[in-house]
């Protein structure tokens, strides 16, 4: 996720850039540039780190014009640096452009230009700007007027992924370009400007006035005018709304918290995790930064997930994957006990670290410790260029975006998704099937659908946190693969209601924490048809005869689940491997409206910090 903020009007763009990247800056923080056009010419100011950064930078510069684009960015693909932040050019540094979102074939889009074209960054967004510029002189070499909109509607005929962007030509200073696909774009309407942003955050202090882009519209921007066009460059009538939101509530697209915002976010971002990183037709998985040979991968006999928190319950489900999928032996350990255990790992053990921030800093110290014993060392991080991600020899990043709550939840998912992936791809290079592959990564596929489908029920899910709130204690409960979302959901109340929860895996139930179950000790289990459903609908029936409260998570369909308690959430069916992506969503919204209730600071919940960089 990055920020875009575009300008075209009779003010002078600088100042309203600048103001629009800070607030977007909660949208990424790792880099912004602005350039703006004038006499025929582009300039551009880039820097790396905050909006602060940049401003100060631009002290030793004069960018005048009144025609604009700016970014601030939230790097996936190429490092953190100025040459890697936007806006970039093309060739002949006339044409400009930012961007948000995924270009998945922009390797293939580079061989494709071939040569003629030279390439400074190692962005996936660069490609962009010169296939543009390619279709735009094609349209010189012809003799046809040349067009920047048709240029971009040309080029993007040939992209895979997803995109927000504007583009900007020194030599058409009357007019912005903007396209959507997957990246939301807004415009704002002024009197003789216009404003382009990936949310209405920055224009609302100049207009309420407003029209979405929708996927697969173009946009052809002047100070004046607006028009419309599909891909297929058909003309489209588009409304105006009236923006009630403030900017607080711009910036969580309306959601109260940051946190629900993520939630909600989750079947978008998951789609950017797996988008691009698996071949169907072979049925598996290429997450290219692994660094690893063939020879490498088979030699491995063992996976450590070394991780903490929330991270570290993401790991317990990716343990389940290595082992079911790779045939791997795995463990999963909590970077603090880890880095003091002496812990026995040699060439042929594969560490990964799972981290949301990259700079947590048990799991850093434990990863040097791994290192430092000769094993493969490898990253599982959201930040780009975080301190694990420079610091292992490889990995993939998660594409969750500026996770910004405390409370990890989007983050959580998308991890799970990298391991599934991973799993399944040193599974393919030894005993799973490519159609036992290819099941799994339709059923991924599915995944943002169904997502969305539990996404809808938060009224019901709300009224059962409403009906829960008041309990003191709770009770998480899972078997298998849905112990680790028991420990996750337990986790996730804890950590922003202030309520005391367990979680325990419901066999051991009779080996102590029965004891425990009494009319005000809720539990919470999570009884999905899995290969354990039989199980785990005794212990609830166990649980049910001692008198204790019961939320089921079930599977849409079960109507004997009702039998058991009167509060059921469903969710719909997938492959058991991916029931935690799934069934950790009701538990993330159940602790979210119980923290609500409770007036809990449900973003910056006390005694806790988003990257704990100490140990
Ligand atoms: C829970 C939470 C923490 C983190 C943990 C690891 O919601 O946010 O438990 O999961 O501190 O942080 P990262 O993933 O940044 O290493």
């Amino acid at each position: 996720m990055c920020g875009i903020i575009a300008y075209i009007g009779n003010k002078q763009a600088l100042p309203i850039l600048v103001k629009g990247l800070r607030r977007l800056e909660y949208r990424g923080y790792d880099s912004a540039g602005v350039a703006i056009a004038q006499d025929g010419k582009i300039n551009r100011v880039r820097s790396v780190g905050r909006i602060d950064n940049l401003d100060e930078k631009l002290k030793d510069h004069t960018v005048e014009g009144t025609v604009g684009i700016a970014h601030t960015r939230w790097a996936t693909h190429g490092g953190v640096t100025e040459e890697n932040a936007h806006p970039h050019f093309g060739c002949d540094g006339k044409l400009v452009l930012v961007h948000n979102g995924i270009i998945e074939n922009y390797r293939e889009l580079k061989t494709n230009l071939g040569d003629t074209h030279e390439f400074k960054t190692q962005t996936d967004t660069e490609i962009l700007a010169h296939l543009i510029e390619f279709h735009y002189e094609q349209q010189k070499i012809h003799n046809e007027t040349p067009d920047v909109r048709l240029a971009v509607e040309h080029a993007l005929a040939h992209v895979r992924g997803t995109y927000g962007l504007v583009v900007m030509h020194a030599d058409h200073p009357d007019l912005l370009v903007a396209a959507r696909l997957g990246s939301p774009l807004v415009v704002g309407i002024g009197e003789g400007e216009h404003y382009i942003a990936s949310d209405a955050t920055p224009m609302l202090a100049y207009t309420k006035k407003v029209i979405f882009l929708e996927d697969g519209e173009v946009a052809e921007i002047s100070r004046d005018n607006m028009e419309t066009y599909n891909l297929k460059d058909e003309a489209i009538e588009k409304h105006v709304e009236e923006i009630e939101w403030n900017e607080t509530q711009a910036q969580k697209q309306g959601f109260d918290h940051f946190m629900l915002k993520e939630i909600f976010d989750q079947p978008t971002v998951f789609e950017d995790a797996i988008r691009g990183r698996y071949n169907l037709l072979e049925g598996t998985a290429n997450l290219g930064g692994l660094n690893m040979s063939d020879d490498e991968m088979r030699s491995v006999n063992r996976v450590i997930l070394i991780a903490c928190g929330t991270a570290s319950y993401a790991a317990m489900v990716g343990k389940y994957a290595f082992e079911r999928l790779a045939g791997i032996p795995t463990e999963v350990d909590v970077a603090s006990e880890f880095r003091y255990r002496d812990p026995i790992v040699d060439e042929h053990t594969l560490v990964f670290g799972v981290s949301q921030s990259g700079e947590t800093a048990d799991t850093l110290a434990a990863l040097r410790e791994a290192k430092r014993k000769g094993a493969f060392v490898r990253g599982i991080v959201n930040v780009v260029g975080s301190t694990i991600a420079r610091e292992t020899d490889g990995g993939t990043y998660i594409h969750a975006g500026p996770e910004l709550a405390v409370a990890s939840t989007k983050a959580y998912t998308n991890m799970v998704a990298i391991m599934v992936l991973y799993a399944l791809q040193f599974g393919r290079l030894k005993r799973v099937s490519p159609a036992t592959g290819q099941r799994l990564l339709k059923a991924l596929r599915e995944i943002p659908a169904k997502m969305h489908e539990i996404l809808e029920q938060k009224d019901l899910i709300k009224e059962m946190a409403l009906k829960y709130k008041d309990y003191k204690d709770f009770l998480f409960l899972g078997r298998g693969i849905n112990f680790p979302v028991a420990l996750e959901g337990s986790h996730k109340l804890k950590e922003i209601s202030y309520i005391h929860s367990e979680a325990y895996p419901a066999g051991e139930m009779k080996h102590g924490v029965n004891a425990l179950l009494a009319s005000d000790f809720p539990v919470l289990a999570i009884m999905t048809k899995d290969q354990l459903y039989d199980k785990m609908r005794s212990n609830v029936e166990e649980i049910k005869a001692r008198k204790a409260p019961i939320l089921l998570i079930a599977t849409k369909g079960d109507e004997g689940a009702k039998e058991l308690t009167d509060d059921v959430l469903y969710v719909p069916d997938t492959m058991e491997l991916l029931e935690p992506l799934l069934n950790t969503i009701p538990l993330q919204l159940f602790a979210y409206y119980i923290a609500v209730e409770l007036g809990r600071d449900v973003d910056r919940p006390r005694n806790l910090a988003k990257s704990v960089t100490v140990e």
